[in-house]
């Protein structure tokens, strides 16, 4: 199946965006988190890429166990842990490092035989998803160490509700609550992902795990802090060809639902980018495209196959590539208009479109 659209990657944007995760956190060692297909960038070609960064973080283990097969010896966080015992004797053997963040894991740890496993135990600090309570930690922490079939180098780490919010103390009483948590232990530790890695400098521990500032964007709202407040580069870029030009009157309506209405005379062009190539259905009319390196923007309903954007005196012939997102309209400025944030339309045309 060739549909037009295309996403392309652009491996020194993620080197350089890993470089600046070294700059802000420079006595860290950085996980690079490449779960969901590297959000939707390719999962094993952006390992490769960030060959240089100290380890990687995927979502489960048959993610893990696919990186490991593509033959890196770096450290591998299992970010949802183990749910059977085949994970774990998978991870055990593999050696991928499971999150443990719910008492049911443990029944399996006594099942593994002789092998051991290693293991990262996450205290839930207050973004109450996935995580053992503060209180348990100290007790859980030494009796799995205690375990016959764990690697005594446990890590600890929790994970940030609300530090893409500069202004909300959450992150600051969350961090409160880990210190107190993990008083008397002394073990490596993780917290930060890339909005606590660019915000809070409080976060920055032993491992850092950024992910979306990899891919060149904002973890933060962009109005307020884009991509060029932290020297991020687009790591993918969207485009599609211009198939058709026309000429609308005022007062002409554009797609689905006569949505839009012409207020005035427009020349405009019609792209072969819809919602089953993962640009998004609800990005409102004004959602920035640049074309020839023009910006200019969609009007009216994003359809399955195609999106319409206005021309009017911008030189423009079928054929031309558009940009959906990339190197000149950044990605969190298009969630923004679908009032959605940038990892979802990353994973989504990473997992519906072919790549350059
Ligand atoms: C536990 C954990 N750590 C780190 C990350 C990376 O987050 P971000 O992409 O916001 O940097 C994620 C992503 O969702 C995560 O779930």
């Amino acid at each position: 199946m060739n549909r037009s659209a295309r996403i392309t990657l652009y491996p020194q944007a993620l080197k350089n965006n890993l470089e600046q995760v070294r700059l802000v956190a420079p006595n860290s060692k950085v996980l690079a988190v490449i779960k969901a297909n590297a959000y939707g960038h390719g999962m094993l070609e952006v390992a490769k890429i960030l060959h240089h960064a100290d380890g990687y973080a995927v979502a489960c283990v048959p993610e893990g166990l696919e990186l490991r097969s593509s033959g890196t010896q770096h450290p591998i966080l299992v970010l949802q842990g183990h749910q059977n015992l085949q994970d774990l004797k998978i991870a055990s053997e593999y050696q991928l490092r499971l999150v443990v963040h719910d008492l049911t894991q443990l029944r399996y740890f006594d099942l593994l035989g002789k092998h051991k496993v290693q293991i990262a135990l996450k205290i839930d600090t207050g973004m109450h998803r996935l995580g053992i309570s503060p209180q348990d930690a100290f007790s859980l922490y030494y009796k799995l160490k205690n375990h016959p079939n764990i690697d005594p180098n446990i890590w600890l780490m929790t994970h940030l509700a609300c530090a893409d919010d500069l202004n909300n103390s959450a992150t600051i009483q969350q961090l409160g609550v880990f210190t107190k948590a993990i008083k008397n232990i002394n073990a490596p530790l993780s917290i930060p992902n890339s909005a606590g890695i660019l915000g809070w400098q409080a976060s920055h521990s032993d491992w850092v795990r950024p992910g979306i500032m990899l891919y060149g964007s904002s973890p933060f709202a962009f109005e307020k802090k884009g991509r060029e407040n932290y020297k991020l580069q687009a790591a993918m870029t969207l485009s599609a060809p211009l198939i058709s030009l026309y000429q609308l009157k005022k007062g002409d309506s554009i797609g689905y639902g006569a949505s839009y209405h012409c207020p005035q005379d427009m020349r405009v062009g019609a792209v072969a980018c819809g919602y089953a190539d993962g640009y998004p259905r609800h990005a409102a009319t004004g959602a920035p495209v640049s074309i020839n390196g023009i910006e200019t923007h969609t009007v009216g309903r994003i359809s399955m196959d195609t999106l319409i954007i206005k021309l009017d005196n911008i030189p423009a012939k079928v054929g031309d590539r558009v940009e959906l997102w990339g190197e000149n309209i950044s990605v969190d400025r298009v969630a923004y208009h679908a009032e959605t944030i940038s990892y979802e339309l990353l994973c989504n045309a990473g997992n519906n479109c072919r790549r350059d």
